[in-house]
Parts: C-alpha cells; structure tokens; sequence
C-alpha cells in the first residue's frame, strides 16, 4: 500500500477518517479551539471514555473511539506550551506526532487527519510547527507503508500553505 500524505482546509470534525488526532491539554477533560469541537460533535462519552485515562503526559498519545464523529477513533495527544523553544517544544511537539502515529498502527488505523497541533491556544509558531509535523509524518510513511492517508487538516489557508512549503521540500 502506498501511504499518501495530503493537506486539506477543513474543519477537522467532518472527516471520515480511521482516526483524527484531538490537540488536547494534559487533563483529557476537553477544552476549546479544535479539543472543544471535537468533544462537542462526538458528543458525552468521549469525555467519559476520556476520563478513564487519569489524564496524558505533553506528547503522549491516547486511543478514545469517535462516538458521534464520522471519524472511527480520536487520538488525544497533548502538544507543547510554547515558551521561547528552550524547553525542549521541539523534541515534545515531534512526539505527538509519532506517539499518535504508534497508536495508528498499533491498532490497524490506516487513515489519520491532524490538526496543528500546538499552534493555536499553545503559541507554537507555525512555520516551525508545521516543519516538524512535516517531517515526522514524511519520516513515518517512509518507514511503514501501512498508512494509507495521513493529511494535515488546516483549519486556514496560512497554515495549509505553510504544510504546502514543507512538504514540497521534502519531496523535491
Ligand atoms: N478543525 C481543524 N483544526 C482546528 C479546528 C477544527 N475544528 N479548530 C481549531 N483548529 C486549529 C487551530 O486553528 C490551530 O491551528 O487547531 C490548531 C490547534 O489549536 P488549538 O485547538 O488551540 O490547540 P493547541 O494550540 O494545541 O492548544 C491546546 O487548547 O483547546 C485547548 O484543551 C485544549 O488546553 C488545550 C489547548
């Protein structure tokens, strides 16, 4: 199986996807921007299945199903608070990705969607954001061909663009 990697603006709620992967904080317990949306179209039992889990340490992922979601599973991962790129955003950031990727395929999930993680509450700047979700998202369907679609889903255009420009590096 070829793995593709695809870039969408969309609201991350509406794909019927194996799994999407939820920017959570550490708690698991919802909270606003992209974690709010996809608690409210899943509906109550994520956050019951959720709260099974005694929270999640920052780049650490968990498996929830979707509920309510067109998506089969949510993956919770909890991104780095950006503080200045001294305290180690980068190599936290970059675990979110690959611990959300592990779970896929620990659990046969052959299609996920990411938000940007980190960059809208948590101050991640977007351009370096998006470099490393690139990167490790290249980096994991070169290593595994299982995947079938892993697509970065943009809420906005800067930051489609900004996956657009990583991505085109890589694969020139
Ligand atoms: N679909 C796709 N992307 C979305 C959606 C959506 N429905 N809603 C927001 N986004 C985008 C934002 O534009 C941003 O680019 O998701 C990205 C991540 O932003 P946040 O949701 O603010 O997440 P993050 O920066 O990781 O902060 C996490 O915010 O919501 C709380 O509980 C969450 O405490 C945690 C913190």
């Amino acid at each position: 199986m070829v793995s593709r990697i695809e870039i969408v603006r969309a609201d991350i709620t509406t794909l019927a996807v194996g799994a999407i992967v939820n920017a959570a904080n550490s708690s698991l317990l919802g909270g606003g921007g992209v974690d709010g949306a996809i608690h409210r179209s899943a509906g109550p039992e994520l956050l019951a299945e959720c709260r099974t889990f005694g929270g999640c340490p920052t780049g650490e992922a968990r498996l929830t199903a979707g509920y309510n979601l067109p998506a089969e599973h949510v993956i919770h991962t909890v991104g780095p608070v950006w503080q200045g790129g001294g305290h180690n955003e980068d190599g936290l950031l970059a675990s979110c990705y690959t611990n959300a990727l592990a779970v896929a395929a620990e659990n046969a999930i052959r299609t996920v969607a990411f938000p940007s993680i980190s960059t809208g509450v948590y101050g991640f700047p977007k351009d370096r954001a998006a470099g490393i979700a690139v990167a490790q998202v290249w980096k994991a369907q070169q290593a595994e061909n299982q995947f079938e679609r892993l697509i970065f889903c943009c809420f906005d255009a800067e930051g489609a663009e900004l996956h657009h420009i990583h991505l085109a590096a890589l694969q020139a």
